[in-house]
Protein backbone atom coordinates (compact mmCIF):
# COMPACT_ATOMS: atom_id res chain seq x y z
CA UNK A 1 0.00 0.00 0.00
CA UNK A 2 1.46 3.84 -1.09
CA UNK A 3 0.85 5.26 2.53
CA UNK A 4 0.80 9.01 3.09
CA UNK A 5 1.09 10.76 6.65
CA UNK A 6 -0.57 14.59 6.37
CA UNK A 7 0.17 17.00 9.10
CA UNK A 8 -2.06 19.69 9.05
CA UNK A 9 -1.64 22.36 11.38
CA UNK A 10 -3.44 25.95 11.76
CA UNK A 11 -3.79 28.79 14.35
CA UNK A 12 -7.59 29.29 14.49
CA UNK A 13 -8.34 31.01 18.11
CA UNK A 14 -7.49 30.69 21.42
CA UNK A 15 -8.72 31.64 25.29
CA UNK A 16 -7.78 34.04 27.09
CA UNK A 17 -5.09 35.79 24.09
CA UNK A 18 -2.82 33.41 22.53
CA UNK A 19 -2.54 30.58 24.63
CA UNK A 20 -4.72 27.68 23.78
CA UNK A 21 -7.62 26.61 21.30
CA UNK A 22 -10.77 26.34 23.20
CA UNK A 23 -12.18 22.64 24.73
CA UNK A 24 -14.88 22.83 22.63
CA UNK A 25 -12.40 23.60 19.27
CA UNK A 26 -10.63 20.59 19.96
CA UNK A 27 -13.75 18.33 20.19
CA UNK A 28 -15.18 20.08 16.94
CA UNK A 29 -11.85 18.74 15.17
CA UNK A 30 -11.66 15.23 16.96
CA UNK A 31 -15.44 14.99 15.93
CA UNK A 32 -14.71 15.90 12.07
CA UNK A 33 -11.26 13.52 12.34
CA UNK A 34 -13.47 10.53 13.59
CA UNK A 35 -16.05 10.96 10.82
CA UNK A 36 -13.59 11.59 8.39
CA UNK A 37 -12.44 7.77 9.51
CA UNK A 38 -15.68 6.56 9.90
CA UNK A 39 -16.69 7.60 6.23
CA UNK A 40 -12.85 5.89 4.84
CA UNK A 41 -11.67 9.28 3.77
CA UNK A 42 -8.87 8.71 6.50
CA UNK A 43 -7.45 5.35 7.56
CA UNK A 44 -6.47 7.10 11.12
CA UNK A 45 -5.95 10.78 12.74
CA UNK A 46 -4.85 11.88 16.05
CA UNK A 47 -5.67 15.66 17.22
CA UNK A 48 -3.09 17.96 19.43
CA UNK A 49 -2.86 21.23 20.24
CA UNK A 50 0.56 23.08 21.35
CA UNK A 51 0.22 26.36 22.55
CA UNK A 52 -2.58 27.95 20.41
CA UNK A 53 -2.00 25.51 17.19
CA UNK A 54 -4.21 22.57 16.27
CA UNK A 55 -2.47 19.58 14.24
CA UNK A 56 -4.73 17.04 12.55
CA UNK A 57 -2.13 14.15 12.52
CA UNK A 58 -3.59 11.57 9.54
CA UNK A 59 -2.61 8.49 7.25
CA UNK A 60 -4.59 7.80 4.08
CA UNK A 61 -4.07 6.25 0.30
CA UNK A 62 -4.74 9.78 -1.38
CA UNK A 63 -0.89 10.90 -1.47
CA UNK A 64 0.38 14.14 -0.99
CA UNK A 65 -1.31 17.32 -1.40
CA UNK A 66 -4.43 15.64 -2.13
CA UNK A 67 -7.76 18.31 -2.57
CA UNK A 68 -9.85 15.54 -0.63
CA UNK A 69 -7.46 15.86 2.42
CA UNK A 70 -6.51 19.38 2.70
CA UNK A 71 -10.28 20.47 1.87
CA UNK A 72 -11.41 18.19 4.30
CA UNK A 73 -8.85 19.64 7.22
CA UNK A 74 -9.95 23.27 5.96
CA UNK A 75 -13.25 22.54 6.73
CA UNK A 76 -11.97 21.14 10.21
CA UNK A 77 -10.72 24.12 10.78
CA UNK A 78 -13.87 26.71 8.96
CA UNK A 79 -15.54 24.72 11.71
CA UNK A 80 -13.46 24.85 14.96
CA UNK A 81 -12.83 28.82 13.63
CA UNK A 82 -17.08 29.41 14.04
CA UNK A 83 -16.85 27.48 17.59
CA UNK A 84 -13.88 30.20 18.54
CA UNK A 85 -16.17 32.79 17.27
CA UNK A 86 -19.41 32.05 19.08
CA UNK A 87 -17.33 32.16 22.26
CA UNK A 88 -15.61 35.58 21.02
CA UNK A 89 -11.91 33.65 21.35
CA UNK A 90 -8.61 35.67 19.94
CA UNK A 91 -7.57 35.45 16.68
CA UNK A 92 -10.65 33.50 15.48
CA UNK A 93 -9.56 31.83 12.04
CA UNK A 94 -6.00 33.76 11.69
CA UNK A 95 -4.35 31.06 9.86
CA UNK A 96 -6.91 30.86 7.28
CA UNK A 97 -5.58 33.44 5.04
CA UNK A 98 -7.68 32.78 1.66
CA UNK A 99 -11.24 32.83 1.05
CA UNK A 100 -11.63 29.37 -0.43
CA UNK A 101 -8.23 27.67 -1.28
CA UNK A 102 -9.37 25.50 -4.31
CA UNK A 103 -7.72 22.00 -3.73
CA UNK A 104 -4.36 22.02 -1.77
CA UNK A 105 -3.93 24.38 1.21
CA UNK A 106 -0.52 25.29 1.24
CA UNK A 107 0.12 28.40 0.71
CA UNK A 108 -3.38 29.48 2.20
CA UNK A 109 -1.74 29.57 5.84
CA UNK A 110 -2.13 26.37 7.46
CA UNK A 111 1.03 24.63 7.78
CA UNK A 112 1.43 21.24 6.01
CA UNK A 113 4.08 18.66 6.18
CA UNK A 114 3.40 15.09 4.29
CA UNK A 115 5.54 12.39 3.06
CA UNK A 116 4.52 8.60 1.06
CA UNK A 117 5.81 5.60 1.23
CA UNK A 118 5.33 1.92 -0.01
CA UNK A 119 4.20 0.03 3.27
CA UNK A 120 4.66 -3.19 3.49
CA UNK A 121 6.21 -3.87 7.18
CA UNK A 122 9.06 -5.67 5.04
CA UNK A 123 12.59 -5.15 3.70
CA UNK A 124 14.13 -2.38 4.39
CA UNK A 125 11.10 -1.14 7.06
CA UNK A 126 9.95 -4.08 9.15
CA UNK A 127 8.11 -1.69 11.37
CA UNK A 128 7.28 1.59 10.76
CA UNK A 129 7.43 4.20 12.66
CA UNK A 130 7.27 8.02 13.05
CA UNK A 131 7.28 11.32 14.90
CA UNK A 132 5.94 14.71 14.44
CA UNK A 133 7.12 18.14 15.49
CA UNK A 134 4.68 21.39 16.01
CA UNK A 135 6.10 24.52 17.22
CA UNK A 136 4.18 27.47 18.16
CA UNK A 137 5.34 31.32 18.76
CA UNK A 138 8.22 30.09 15.88
CA UNK A 139 9.86 31.28 13.02
CA UNK A 140 9.77 28.93 9.87
CA UNK A 141 13.41 27.50 9.85
CA UNK A 142 13.42 26.28 13.72
CA UNK A 143 14.11 22.77 12.60
CA UNK A 144 17.48 23.42 10.41
CA UNK A 145 19.43 22.80 13.13
CA UNK A 146 18.28 20.56 14.86
CA UNK A 147 17.33 18.11 12.09
CA UNK A 148 20.36 18.67 10.24
CA UNK A 149 22.42 17.48 13.69
CA UNK A 150 20.25 14.43 13.82
CA UNK A 151 20.73 13.35 9.77
CA UNK A 152 24.31 14.71 8.86
CA UNK A 153 26.20 14.80 12.03
CA UNK A 154 27.82 11.70 13.70
CA UNK A 155 28.33 13.45 17.25
CA UNK A 156 24.50 13.51 17.31
CA UNK A 157 23.80 10.38 15.50
CA UNK A 158 26.27 7.98 16.01
CA UNK A 159 24.11 5.72 13.92
CA UNK A 160 25.14 7.68 10.61
CA UNK A 161 28.39 5.28 11.48
CA UNK A 162 26.11 2.26 10.81
CA UNK A 163 25.65 0.50 6.73
CA UNK A 164 22.26 1.41 6.32
CA UNK A 165 23.05 5.45 6.66
CA UNK A 166 26.79 5.27 5.79
CA UNK A 167 26.57 6.95 2.78
CA UNK A 168 24.45 9.63 4.53
CA UNK A 169 20.81 11.38 3.62
CA UNK A 170 19.83 14.50 0.45
CA UNK A 171 18.73 17.75 2.14
CA UNK A 172 15.97 19.54 0.22
CA UNK A 173 16.63 23.02 0.91
CA UNK A 174 13.74 25.86 -0.02
CA UNK A 175 14.19 29.43 -0.53
CA UNK A 176 11.35 30.37 1.04
CA UNK A 177 12.08 34.38 0.00
CA UNK A 178 10.94 33.11 -3.36
CA UNK A 179 7.46 34.27 -4.07
CA UNK A 180 7.58 32.73 -7.15
CA UNK A 181 6.85 29.30 -6.36
CA UNK A 182 8.58 26.54 -4.50
CA UNK A 183 12.62 26.91 -5.00
CA UNK A 184 14.35 24.36 -3.85
CA UNK A 185 17.88 22.81 -4.00
CA UNK A 186 19.33 19.88 -3.24
CA UNK A 187 22.39 18.99 -1.50
CA UNK A 188 23.98 16.01 -0.04
CA UNK A 189 24.87 15.31 3.56
CA UNK A 190 28.12 14.74 4.67
CA UNK A 191 29.58 16.07 1.01
CA UNK A 192 27.77 18.80 0.59
CA UNK A 193 27.95 19.77 4.46
CA UNK A 194 29.41 22.89 4.69
CA UNK A 195 26.68 24.26 1.90
CA UNK A 196 24.13 23.16 3.79
CA UNK A 197 24.81 25.37 6.84
CA UNK A 198 25.46 27.89 4.71
CA UNK A 199 22.01 27.81 3.64
CA UNK A 200 20.40 26.64 6.81
CA UNK A 201 21.92 29.29 9.34
CA UNK A 202 19.39 31.87 7.92
CA UNK A 203 16.65 30.30 9.84
CA UNK A 204 14.53 33.06 8.36
CA UNK A 205 15.19 32.49 4.67
CA UNK A 206 16.48 28.76 3.84
CA UNK A 207 14.11 25.99 5.49
CA UNK A 208 14.48 21.93 4.88
CA UNK A 209 11.93 20.82 3.09
CA UNK A 210 12.62 17.32 3.20
CA UNK A 211 15.64 14.74 4.15
CA UNK A 212 15.61 11.80 1.94
CA UNK A 213 18.10 8.40 2.43
CA UNK A 214 21.05 7.97 -0.59
CA UNK A 215 20.72 4.33 0.13
CA UNK A 216 17.56 4.02 -0.03
CA UNK A 217 16.00 6.45 -1.78
CA UNK A 218 13.03 6.19 1.17
CA UNK A 219 12.06 9.84 2.28
CA UNK A 220 12.89 10.36 6.44
CA UNK A 221 11.45 13.90 6.92
CA UNK A 222 8.76 16.65 5.66
CA UNK A 223 8.75 19.92 6.91
CA UNK A 224 6.29 22.59 6.41
CA UNK A 225 8.55 25.67 5.30
CA UNK A 226 7.00 28.65 4.24
CA UNK A 227 6.73 31.85 5.86
CA UNK A 228 3.08 33.33 6.18
CA UNK A 229 4.27 37.22 6.43
CA UNK A 230 5.00 35.92 2.24
CA UNK A 231 1.39 34.71 1.96
CA UNK A 232 -0.04 37.64 4.01
CA UNK A 233 1.43 40.49 2.91
CA UNK A 234 1.23 41.59 6.69
CA UNK A 235 2.09 40.12 10.07
CA UNK A 236 -0.66 37.28 10.92
CA UNK A 237 0.93 35.49 13.50
CA UNK A 238 4.29 33.47 13.54
CA UNK A 239 4.75 30.49 11.09
CA UNK A 240 5.08 27.84 13.62
CA UNK A 241 6.06 24.52 11.21
CA UNK A 242 5.52 21.34 11.43
CA UNK A 243 7.59 18.27 10.70
CA UNK A 244 6.83 14.45 10.41
CA UNK A 245 9.73 12.15 11.03
CA UNK A 246 10.33 8.88 10.33
CA UNK A 247 12.45 6.75 12.89
CA UNK A 248 14.68 3.58 13.68
CA UNK A 249 16.18 1.07 11.56
CA UNK A 250 17.61 2.87 8.40
CA UNK A 251 16.93 6.20 9.76
CA UNK A 252 17.95 7.94 12.99
CA UNK A 253 16.68 6.35 16.15
CA UNK A 254 14.00 9.11 17.92
CA UNK A 255 16.75 10.16 20.69
CA UNK A 256 19.27 10.67 18.21
CA UNK A 257 16.21 12.99 16.46
CA UNK A 258 15.26 14.54 20.05
CA UNK A 259 18.97 15.48 21.60
CA UNK A 260 19.60 18.23 19.63
CA UNK A 261 16.26 19.99 21.43
CA UNK A 262 18.72 19.82 24.22
CA UNK A 263 20.00 22.83 23.57
CA UNK A 264 17.32 24.71 23.34
CA UNK A 265 18.60 27.09 20.43
CA UNK A 266 17.50 30.80 20.00
CA UNK A 267 14.51 31.18 17.06
CA UNK A 268 12.98 33.97 15.83
CA UNK A 269 9.66 34.13 17.82
CA UNK A 270 8.25 34.64 20.96
CA UNK A 271 6.00 38.31 21.54
CA UNK A 272 4.57 39.69 18.36
CA UNK A 273 7.06 37.28 16.34
CA UNK A 274 9.72 40.07 16.84
CA UNK A 275 12.25 38.31 19.26
CA UNK A 276 14.74 35.85 19.50
CA UNK A 277 14.74 33.36 22.06
CA UNK A 278 15.23 29.69 22.94
CA UNK A 279 12.25 26.96 21.84
CA UNK A 280 11.61 24.78 24.75
CA UNK A 281 10.50 21.42 24.14
CA UNK A 282 7.06 20.50 25.64
CA UNK A 283 4.74 17.77 26.27
CA UNK A 284 1.92 17.50 24.02
CA UNK A 285 -1.44 20.19 24.67
CA UNK A 286 0.87 22.75 26.80
CA UNK A 287 -0.72 26.28 26.16
CA UNK A 288 1.40 29.20 26.21
CA UNK A 289 1.59 30.98 29.30
CA UNK A 290 5.35 31.27 30.39
CA UNK A 291 6.33 35.11 31.40
CA UNK A 292 7.76 35.79 28.24
CA UNK A 293 5.89 33.35 25.08
CA UNK A 294 8.76 31.30 24.51
CA UNK A 295 8.63 29.39 21.01
CA UNK A 296 7.69 25.80 22.24
CA UNK A 297 8.17 22.90 20.45
CA UNK A 298 5.85 19.27 21.17
CA UNK A 299 6.87 15.89 19.35
CA UNK A 300 4.46 12.53 19.34
CA UNK A 301 5.64 9.29 18.51
CA UNK A 302 3.10 6.44 16.92
CA UNK A 303 3.60 3.21 15.28
CA UNK A 304 1.42 2.54 12.19
CA UNK A 305 0.11 -1.14 12.02
CA UNK A 306 -0.08 -3.24 8.74
CA UNK A 307 -3.20 -1.24 7.95
CA UNK A 308 -1.95 2.01 8.26
CA UNK A 309 -3.56 2.70 11.73
CA UNK A 310 -1.93 4.22 14.50
CA UNK A 311 -0.88 2.28 17.08
CA UNK A 312 -3.16 2.18 20.06
CA UNK A 313 -0.98 4.35 22.16
CA UNK A 314 1.33 7.31 21.50
CA UNK A 315 4.47 8.39 22.85
CA UNK A 316 4.97 12.00 24.25
CA UNK A 317 8.36 12.68 23.93
CA UNK A 318 9.41 15.71 25.61
CA UNK A 319 6.91 14.84 28.89
CA UNK A 320 9.55 13.13 30.75
CA UNK A 321 11.94 14.22 33.62
CA UNK A 322 14.76 14.68 31.34
CA UNK A 323 13.12 17.24 29.88
CA UNK A 324 12.57 19.19 32.57
CA UNK A 325 16.39 20.28 32.96
CA UNK A 326 16.32 21.32 29.40
CA UNK A 327 13.48 23.20 30.45
CA UNK A 328 15.05 24.91 33.34
CA UNK A 329 17.81 26.09 30.95
CA UNK A 330 15.81 27.28 27.77
CA UNK A 331 14.46 29.26 30.71
CA UNK A 332 17.34 30.40 32.13
CA UNK A 333 18.43 31.42 28.42
CA UNK A 334 15.23 33.26 27.65
CA UNK A 335 16.11 35.42 31.37
CA UNK A 336 19.46 36.13 30.25
CA UNK A 337 18.44 37.29 26.29
CA UNK A 338 15.82 39.27 27.62
CA UNK A 339 17.37 41.27 29.89
CA UNK A 340 18.61 43.38 27.69
CA UNK A 341 15.10 43.93 25.75
CA UNK A 342 14.62 45.54 22.25
CA UNK A 343 18.56 45.96 22.26
CA UNK A 344 20.64 44.25 19.37
CA UNK A 345 20.62 40.29 18.84
CA UNK A 346 17.70 39.97 21.60
CA UNK A 347 14.71 41.14 18.68
CA UNK A 348 15.05 39.80 14.82
CA UNK A 349 16.47 42.07 12.16
CA UNK A 350 14.70 44.81 10.51
CA UNK A 351 14.04 42.69 7.46
CA UNK A 352 12.17 40.57 9.30
CA UNK A 353 9.65 43.03 11.18
CA UNK A 354 9.39 44.32 7.45
CA UNK A 355 5.40 43.89 7.60
CA UNK A 356 4.95 44.51 11.36
CA UNK A 357 3.69 47.69 13.10
CA UNK A 358 7.44 47.84 14.25
CA UNK A 359 7.91 48.52 10.59
CA UNK A 360 5.98 51.63 10.51
CA UNK A 361 7.09 53.54 13.65
CA UNK A 362 10.10 52.94 11.76
CA UNK A 363 9.11 54.12 8.88
CA UNK A 364 7.51 56.91 9.99
CA UNK A 365 10.71 57.66 11.43
CA UNK A 366 12.85 57.37 8.61
CA UNK A 367 10.74 60.38 7.15
CA UNK A 368 11.93 62.54 9.82
CA UNK A 369 15.60 62.26 9.02
CA UNK A 370 17.48 65.23 7.79
CA UNK A 371 20.89 65.23 6.32
CA UNK A 372 23.30 67.05 8.07
CA UNK A 373 24.72 70.34 6.95
CA UNK A 374 28.52 70.15 6.69
CA UNK A 375 29.99 72.99 8.68
CA UNK A 376 31.39 76.38 6.06
CA UNK A 377 35.20 75.93 5.38
CA UNK A 378 36.86 78.74 7.72
CA UNK A 379 37.58 82.00 5.51
CA UNK A 380 41.61 82.11 5.61
CA UNK A 381 42.64 85.15 7.74
P1 LIG B 1 0.74 32.97 16.92
O1 LIG B 1 1.40 32.62 15.64
O2 LIG B 1 0.51 31.84 17.83
O3 LIG B 1 -0.51 33.74 16.69
O4 LIG B 1 1.73 33.89 17.76
C1 LIG B 1 2.27 35.00 17.24
C2 LIG B 1 2.57 36.11 18.15
O5 LIG B 1 2.67 37.20 17.66
C3 LIG B 1 2.81 35.93 19.57
O6 LIG B 1 2.96 37.17 20.24
MG1 LIG C 1 -2.01 32.73 17.91
MG1 LIG D 1 -0.02 29.91 17.24
MG1 LIG E 1 1.18 31.16 14.21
Amino acid sequence: MRLTISVIKADIGSVGGHTKPSTRMMAAVEGEVAKAIDNGLLIDGFVRHTGDDIAIIMTHTRGEGSSEIHQFAWKTFLAATAVAKTSGLYGAGQDLLVDAPSGNVRGAGPAVAELSFDHSLSGARPAESFMVFAADKCGPGAYNLPLYLAFADPMYCAGLMLPPMIKGFRFHIIDMDNTAGDSVIELDAPADGYHIAALLRDNERFGIDRIVSKTYGEVAVAVSAQRLHSIAGKYTGKDDPVAVVRNQGIFAAPEEIISPFAKAHFVGGDARGSHVMPLMPVPLNTPVTGMYCLPIVSCVGFSIDRDGKFSESYTDFFDNLAWDEVRQRAQRKAIEMRSQGWSGAAMLPYSELEYGGFRDTVSGLLKRFRLREEPKPQAAE
